[in-house]
């Protein structure tokens, strides 16, 4: 069974296995999100970027998702529960106040993101799409969420998106499949639909690695004459 992964996958699907009370800080890689934009919140969902939409990402972590939201969307709204250096630092499940959101729009820490779908629901005028595990589609908590709310689409990646502990990592690799639960007031649930595979290479941008990925602070093998 172990032979069947691509390498370095029993690593990478434990690390997801966090602690009840982890922060579960898995950035999103950025072209990820530009194929949700490109293929399911634009076309599907009708979140077109008119100047009127607002979008929330309420776990940003580091902004590696609001970030990509914000080359599409004119007003992105960003906060998160730790202090990571970008956007708010609000408890998105502690929120009461008022914040006109169209939409919601993010990667959920896994623990509590049934939590997350149901505050969202309940907050935005249009709707939310959360990006999630399979297996998170499993469980009663999820069964009594869905009846009570049935999603309006599931939007699959093809592709696997790698997803690592406190980075994004350009060349990394993964077992774990991830899929868009989205929801749209007022709107019936419709056929699932899958994200083309290709985005990877097609979406990664040179500029995405400049601002991610931090050069090593030392020379691997030191300094070598020509
Ligand atoms: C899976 S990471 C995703 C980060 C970011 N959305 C992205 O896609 O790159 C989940 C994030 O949720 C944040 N978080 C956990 N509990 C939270 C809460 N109650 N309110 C707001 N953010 C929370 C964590 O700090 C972490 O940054």
């Amino acid at each position: 069974m172990t032979a069947m992964l691509p390498f370095g996958a029993r690593a990478i699907m434990s690390s997801r296995q966090e602690p009840p009370d982890s922060l579960d800080f898995f950035p999103t890689p950025p072209w990820a999100t530009r194929a949700f934009v490109r293929y399911v919140a634009g076309p599907e969902l009708g979140a077109i970027g008119d100047p009127s939409e607002v979008i929330w990402e309420p776990a940003c972590g580091e902004g590696h998702m609001a970030s990509v939201l914000r080359e599409s969307y004119p007003y992105v709204i960003a906060s998160d529960i730790h202090p990571y250096g970008y956007g708010h630092v609000w408890d998105f499940l502690s929120w009461d106040d008022d914040l006109a959101a169209t939409w919601i729009f993010t990667n959920p820490p896994f623990n509590v993101a049934a939590a997350f779908a149901r505050k969202a629901i309940a907050i935005t005028s249009r709707g939310c799409a959360l990006l999630v595990r399979p297996s998170w589609l499993h469980t009663i908590e999820r069964y009594e969420l869905f009846r009570e709310h049935p999603p309006h689409l599931f939007a699959y990646y093809v592709e696997r998106v790698p997803m690592h502990r406190g980075r994004w990592e350009p060349e990394g690799s993964t077992a774990t499949d991830y899929l868009w639960v989205c929801w749209v007031h007022g709107a019936d649930p419709r056929a699932p639909m899958w994200i083309p595979p290709g985005q990877r290479k097609l979406l990664t941008r040179p500029e995405d690695i400049h601002r991610w990925c931090k050069p090593a602070d030392l020379p691997l093998f030191g300094e070598v004459s020509p």
